[in-house]
């Protein structure tokens, strides 16, 4: 066993974990953030999608050891005292889901791309969200949310 220290969606976790955990094992099964889900496992759906200091990384791909003294931010940590961000609350507005279950990784997705372009353009959006897969095919709806968010036609 290893002792790791994570800062979770701003707080400071201590934790111990076999070496072969992964990061979203940690989220999931230590510290009970269910948000993020787990789909297919290998790094090819995004419905693991966290913020790994400040980057989208899918977190069934991430040994929890290499995560030690990383900051992340997983779904649980957009809403603020029970109200929902402006990116949920765009896709809630929207209707941008049909299952839900691709939709924390998306919403991570999103809050790493409209930090880094908060006016972003169809073919930005397109490219921020592509590790994100959604099975129910609501990318029409899901673009409508950005054009909320952005205030751009897409
Ligand atoms: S569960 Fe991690 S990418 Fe699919
Ligand atoms: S809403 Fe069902 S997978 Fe995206």
């Amino acid at each position: 066993m290893i002792e790791l220290l994570l800062t979770v969606n701003g707080t400071p976790r201590t934790i111990e974990v076999e070496v072969r955990t992964t990061l979203l094992e940690v989220l999931r099964e230590g510290l009970l953030l269910t948000g993020t889900k787990e789909a297919c496992g290998v790094g090819e759906c995004g419905s693991c999608m966290i913020l790994l200091d400040g980057e989208p990384m899918p977190s069934c791909l991430v040994l929890a050891a290499d995560a030690d003294r990383c900051n992340v931010e997983t779904v649980e940590g957009l809403a603020s005292d029970g109200v929902l961000d402006e990116i949920q609350r765009a896709f809630v507005d929207t209707g941008a889901f049909q299952c839900g279950f691709c939709t924390p990784g998306m919403l991570v997705a999103a809050k790493a791309l409209l930090r880094d372009h908060p006016d972003a353009t169809p073919g930005e959006i397109k490219q921020g969200l592509s590790g994100v897969l959604c099975r129910c095919g609501s990318y029409t709806k899901i673009m409508k949310a950005f054009e909320v968010l952005t205030g751009r036609k897409t």
